[in-house]
């Protein structure tokens, strides 16, 4: 196959003998390991995976953990090593946009107008991070976090003697971020609109325990916060106005406020899109040769009988297997239980399940929130819905395997640490 792509005829079209290849869009940790699990799986044919981005694939949570905070080095970021593409046969294609899809035509148009035919396409294009709606919000010094260079800007903001940062939304970019630049000894003021960090996630009970971590370390947390503007003096941001009437001086503030799935191709294709793209179990969208995982993709999960979208790392690192798997014919179907992580200050901690916001009627605590080593168990009817265990380790086996059963536990015995998990 060439690499070459022609706007007359799609490359990877037509040519006797020539097989279309699969081509993946993306060039994330979804995307390069889609392209793994084909190899895997024994496909032979061309895979090419395309993304916007200059960097080979790499992993974001180190950008708002070690690598912001200088100790993991940039060449630990990558999901492969530069060699490993050309090993594999992947034709990657970096810093390059794909403009649009046409299904019936099997191809895809780049945004130099190139076009490439695929025989089945994935979508690995996960989130934007939504923007500041506010004036003011386009100033130097307004920042956020989603690429490498990104966590460089960041980086170099909080390293700065003396520096003010401001932290809009105390969700996870919000909390890691303040951990990194706390750490790094710059004052911090997060300013978060509902009553508490990471609310519609963790809900009130365990929410809590991020807020009396984040006042221990220093951080100047203000809930209910409306941020009115960016003020700014030159072009350059110089603090954050709110409803109050009050202003947070600062030199530089980062912005986490949500993401939102990047549909823009599977819209203008027609595929189905309702919060990301609509998949079947199999990770398969309305159209039968076009398939969607990571951040991107709202599957119908067998486990929960219904879609959800789920924007964490062990997603994007497990749903390729599946789409690689269906796309080459094969019955693969996802339903592994969600699982993300965090790591702020001295805290660390794994969460598995799923929970609706709202959705649980009972947390119980095996071990005491305020030491920070404890396990949560959200519950609903009686039945684990999901669990977090922070600071106790080895855990995510029985949890994972209590949330899978649905079954009914005795209250008392999951809060007892005497009774191993495996017996509930
Ligand atoms: C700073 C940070 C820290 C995180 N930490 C954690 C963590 O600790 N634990 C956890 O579970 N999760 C974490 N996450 C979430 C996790 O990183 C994401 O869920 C994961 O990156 C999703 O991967 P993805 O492959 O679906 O898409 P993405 O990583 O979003 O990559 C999509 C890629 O597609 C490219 N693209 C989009 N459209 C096009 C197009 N038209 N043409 C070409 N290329 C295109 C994009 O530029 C991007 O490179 C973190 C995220 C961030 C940003
Ligand atoms: N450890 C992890 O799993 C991890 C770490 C970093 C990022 N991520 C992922 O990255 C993505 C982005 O993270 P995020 O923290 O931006 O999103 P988030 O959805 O986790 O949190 C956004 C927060 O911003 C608040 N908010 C929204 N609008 C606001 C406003 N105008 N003013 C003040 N507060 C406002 C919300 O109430 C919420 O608390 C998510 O997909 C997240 O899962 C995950």
């Amino acid at each position: 196959m060439s690499t070459g792509t022609s706007t007359d005829t799609p490359e990877g079209a037509d040519g006797p003998g020539e097989e279309r290849p699969i081509v993946i869009v993306g060039a994330s940790l979804g995307g390069a390991k889609a392209a793994e699990a084909l190899r895997e799986a024994g496909y032979r044919g061309g895979i090419v995976l395309i993304g916007d981005e200059h960097e080979r694939p790499y992993e974001r949570p180190p950008l708002s953990k070690g690598y912001l905070l200088g100790k993991t080095p940039r060449e630990k970021i990558y999901v492969h090593p530069p060699q490993w593409y050309g090993e594999q046969n992947v034709t990657l294609r970096l810093g390059t946009a794909v403009a649009s899809v046409d299904p019936a035509a099997h191809t895809v148009t780049l945004a130099d107008n190139g076009r490439i035919a695929y025989a089945k396409l994935l979508l690995t294009t996960g989130s934007v991070p939504r923007r500041l709606p506010v004036p003011g919000a386009d100033q130097e010094g307004v920042l956020y976090l989603r690429r490498v260079g990104d966590s460089d800007r960041i980086k170099a903001a909080v390293e700065r003697p003396g520096a003010r940062i401001a932290v809009i939304g105390a969700g996870w970019i919000g909390l890691e971020t303040a951990a990194a630049a706390r750490t790094a000894g710059a004052e911090v003021t997060v300013l978060e609109a509902a009553e508490l960090p990471l609310l519609r996630v963790l809900g009130r009970e365990v929410a809590q325990v991020f807020a009396d971590l984040h006042r221990e370390h220093g951080v100047d947390l203000r809930f209910g916060a409306k941020v009115e503007e960016l003020v700014g003096e030159g072009g350059r941001v110089t603090g954050v106005r709110l409803a109050d009437g009050t202003t947070v001086a600062a030199d530089a503030v980062v912005v986490g406020i949500g993401i939102a799935p990047d549909t823009a191709l599977a819209r203008t294709a027609g595929l189905d899109v309702e919060d990301g793209v609509r998949t079947d179990e199999h990770l398969c969208t309305s159209d039968p040769d076009v398939f969607a995982a990571g951040d991107v993709a709202n599957a119908f999960h067998p486990l929960f009988d219904r879609h959800i979208r789920v924007e964490h790392w062990a997603n994007a690192l497990n749903q390729p297997q599946t789409a690689a798997r269906a796309m080459l014919g094969q019955d693969a179907v996802y339903d592994r239980v969600p699982y993300f992580f965090t790591d702020q200050y001295d805290l660390g901690m794994e969460y598995t399940g799923y929970v609706e916001p709202g959705g649980y009627d009972r947390v119980v605590f095996r071990g005491d929130p305020a030491t920070r080593e404890f396990i949560a168990f959200w519950l609903a009817d009686g039945r684990v819905l999901a669990g977090m265990n922070v600071n106790v380790w080895d855990v995510t086996d029985p949890i994972r395997e209590l949330v899978r059963s649905g079954r009914a536990v005795d209250p008392d015995a999951l809060a007892d640490p005497a009774v191993p998990l495996s017996e509930l």
